[in-house]
């Protein structure tokens, strides 16, 4: 079903989906930085939206969506980690993310509405889950949405060390869900942690310091993709 979304631009299809978080590229270089990734095969580009409040960090919105859209070929991979998340929405898919997440700590009993607001104009709907949230609190949703994002980090900066045991709800999600549905894993991957995440069963690889601050972008890259 989301087959498409493992195809890197030269039209390779590839066992897992990429997707670099710009949170640790070199923003004054931004495009080029993409680029650079997007040629080693990424598929996804990953933007880290945090607002300061649900977070303890901010960084970007929007606006920097709206540019990106007509500057890469990569998928737009929003990553909310906003309060209100609801009233964000429409700014993200107006300015063209293609994947939109939204924290389930980040919504009292707007979850349901998150997820059709951005599968009603077209996009893919993810749910995450901080470290210590069980699997139980998104298990009602975890059928209608397109993506489960496991965080292996507190959210909020970027370089923290892998988490394992928040990796392990990994497992439970994918009994849960069976194979369609795409997990994403986000905090501390690098090649190592990756392979364990894809035992688990994630398909679908955020990282930012391990892409973006390595001496060689494109090999880095390519670890993760198969
Ligand atoms: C953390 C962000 C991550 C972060 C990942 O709050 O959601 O996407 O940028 O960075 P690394 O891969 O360096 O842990
Ligand atoms: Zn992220």
């Amino acid at each position: 079903m989301y087959d498409n979304l493992f195809c890197s631009k030269n039209g390779e299809m590839h066992r897992y989906i990429v997707s670099p978080s710009i949170l640790s590229a070199d923003f004054s270089n931004l495009k080029s930085e993409i680029l650079k990734t997007e040629d080693a095969g990424a598929q996804w580009c990953h933007i880290d939206v945090m607002d300061g409040h649900f977070v303890p960090n901010i960084t970007i919105g929007a606006p920097v969506v709206r540019c990106l859209k007509n500057a890469v070929s990569a998928k737009l991979d929003s990553h909310l980690m906003i309060e209100n998340p609801l009233k964000y929405i429409p700014d993200f898919i107006e300015a063209g993310s293609d994947i939109i997440t939204f924290h389930i700590e980040a919504v009292k009993d707007t979850a349901a509405e998150c997820i059709s607001l951005i599968k009603n104009a077209g996009r893919l709907a993810g749910i995450s889950i901080k470290p210590n949230t069980p699997v139980s609190a998104i298990e009602p949703y975890i059928k209608k949405v397109d993506m489960v994002l496991v965080m292996t980090v507190e959210p909020g900066f970027s370089g923290q060390k892998f988490m394992k045991d928040a990796a392990e709800k990994i497992k439970t999600v994918r009994k849960i869900a069976g194979d369609d549905l795409i997990i994403q894993v986000d905090g501390g991957i690098n090649d190592e942690t990756a392979k364990i995440c894809a035992q688990y069963g994630a398909n679908c690889f955020v990282a930012g310091n391990y892409v973006y601050k390595n001496e060689d972008i494109k090999k880095a890259v390519i670890s993760l993709l198969d």
